[in-house]
């Protein structure tokens, strides 16, 4: 077996990072679950910070976070780990470095849609639940939010 170490998680920021992470979204968000009819990229991605996990520098996992207009509040998304490379802390790993960026940057509030499997892994970074689940393509899902610094979490989030 191979030590933790082989894992890193870096940004996506040259052309075979990049390609890495499209691969990682067309197995998992296609191929696996086909939630995506229009393509594995979308408007916001230049504008976003792509991250993604690297095991032995295979591309593995993956997640993206995306500044909301207000300036105040950001967008988790894309977050994904090829299926034979789960439940080895590696997309948690991704959302923590996710979160720590966004908290490093000042937003208030993180937004995402969790799929119900991945709730209890966002609970773990501070995510709460907004509102009821609902279903996407056959896929349960669930509204969740995070408000930053910890101290002012405590009095709004109700788990
Ligand atoms: C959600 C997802 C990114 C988690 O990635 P991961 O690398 O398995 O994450 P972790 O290893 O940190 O574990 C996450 C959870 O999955 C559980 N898990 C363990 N083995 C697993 C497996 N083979 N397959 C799926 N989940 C597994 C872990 O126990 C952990 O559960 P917990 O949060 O209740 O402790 C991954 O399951 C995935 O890509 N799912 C499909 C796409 C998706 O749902 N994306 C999230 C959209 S919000």
């Amino acid at each position: 077996m191979r030590e933790p170490a082989d894992f890193r998680v870096v940004p996506a920021d040259t052309p075979e990072r990049w390609e890495g992470v499209l691969h990682i979204r067309q197995r998992v968000f296609a191929e696996e679950q086909s939630l995506v009819d229009l393509g594995i990229t979308d408007a916001d991605d230049p504008a976003s910070l792509t991250l993604v996990g690297l095991d032995a520098n295979r591309p593995v996992s993956t997640g993206r976070l995306t500044p909301a207009q207000s300036g105040r509040a950001a967008y988790l998304s894309w977050i994904a780990t090829l299926p034979e490379y789960r439940g080895r802390g590696y997309g948690s790993s991704v959302v923590e470095q996710l979160v720590a960026a966004a908290d490093a940057q000042g937003y208030q509030e993180l937004q995402l849609a969790a799929q119900a499997h991945a709730v209890s892994l966002y609970m773990r970074f501070g995510f709460a639940r907004l509102g009821q689940p609902y279903v996407v393509r056959g896929i349960s899902h669930q509204a969740m939010y995070r408000i930053h610094p910890p101290e002012v979490r405590s009095r709004f989030t109700r788990r």
